[in-house]
């Protein structure tokens, strides 16, 4: 009997000592304490044994008992304070790595510079709008007054959806849907990508962006016009830039002009750049021709206006001295980390 009790003890020991999870002590506590564990089956296997030796064996058998109940209590202890060893080590943050650098972006020189034109002409008064790039045909051309036969509707030129809808070729078409909405005074600048179905070179993409200027109000002369223009100027590219009107033509102005800026790369004195001339050309320009206004139902005796249209991508690229327009839509990181 004894022998039985020591080995079923020394089992019970090897295999608690043996356990690093709870559940295997759990399951160990129910094989040996349980209700049909291996040790309460001994104790009432007892009844066979001689009165006399009883009391011995009960004592030895109680002894096994405590002696297995400190151990699974000292076990669980042991494989809780590993556990919680583990859990730490796991969850260690090792401070000494040096913390992962995240590069910061920055504006594109696009977006730079039509944030500085905004700030100028908010400056001035005028609010900013924007207007769809899928346009209607009739507003990208008709409502500004562009003849049916104009060759700026061939599709040698424009992006055609179908015959009614366009990719918009100009911002132009807000005019007209800034003036259907607003009555005057009108004061507003639109920016936007616009399309146009050109090759792409140096100097010439199928998108790009341009910024339209429109000024509705009573007695607004070409003078508001110059006046404005060459105020912008000076904001965008310093004090000494002065400007000039060259006669131009546009279906939707009258009188119509191309605005003329100070070379800035020569400061007026001629070179490559402005092909020895001292100018570079900025924008067009010109009074809102009476149609337009009439047709978005503007009183023509009473009010009048201004508009221009400039190219965005041109004006950062003298802006940066940038030659190359591929640069601006490439999105080379190279190229962009330097504005
Ligand atoms: N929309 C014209 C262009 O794209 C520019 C322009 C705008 C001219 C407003 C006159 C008035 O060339």
């Amino acid at each position: 009997m004894k022998e039985k009790l020591q080995s079923i003890l020394e089992k019970a020991m090897a295999e608690i000592k043996g356990s690093q999870e709870l559940d295997q002590l759990e399951s160990s506590r129910v094989k040996y304490l349980g209700k049909k564990g291996e040790l309460t089956v001994f104790l009432r296997g007892m009844g066979n044994i001689s009165p006399r030796e009883r009391p011995v064996m009960g004592k030895l058998v109680n002894e096994a008992k405590q002696e297995i109940e400190v151990l699974l209590k000292e076990q669980k202890e042991k494989v809780l304070a590993l556990e919680k060893e583990r859990m730490l080590r796991e969850e260690e943050i090792d401070i000494s790595i040096p913390g992962k650098r995240f590069a910061r972006g920055r504006k594109h020189p696009l977006t730079k510079t039509l944030d500085e034109i905004k700030t100028i002409f908010m400056g001035l008064g005028f609010s900013v709008a924007e207007g769809p790039e899928v346009e209607l045909a009739y507003y990208n051309f008709t409502a500004l007054n562009i003849p049916e036969d104009h060759p700026a509707r061939d599709i040698q030129d424009t992006f055609y959806i179908n015959d009614d809808i366009v990719l918009r070729t100009h911002t132009s078409p807000d005019e007209p849907r800034v003036m259907e909405k607003t009555k005057p005074p009108i004061r507003v600048i639109i920016p936007g990508r616009v399309y146009r179905a050109d090759d792409v070179d140096a100097t010439h993409s199928p998108v790009f962006h341009q910024i339209e200027g429109l000024v509705v109000d009573e007695g607004i002369t070409l003078g508001d016009l110059k006046g404005t223009f060459d105020l912008f100027v000076k904001k965008l590219y310093g004090e000494h830039m002065e400007t000039k009107f060259r006669p131009s033509h546009f279906p939707f102005t009258e009188p119509s002009a191309e605005i003329d800026a100070t070379c800035f790369v020569c400061n007026g004195k001629g070179c490559r750049v402005c092909k020895d001339t001292g100018w570079i050309e900025l924008s067009g320009a010109g009074m809102v021709h009476p149609r337009v206004l009439e047709r978005c139902g503007i009183d023509t005796a009473r009010y009048s206006g201004f508009a221009f249209g400039m190219g965005l991508d041109r004006l950062t690229m003298l802006k940066y001295g940038i030659d190359d327009m591929r640069l601006m839509f490439e999105n080379d990181i190279r190229f962009l980390s330097q504005f």
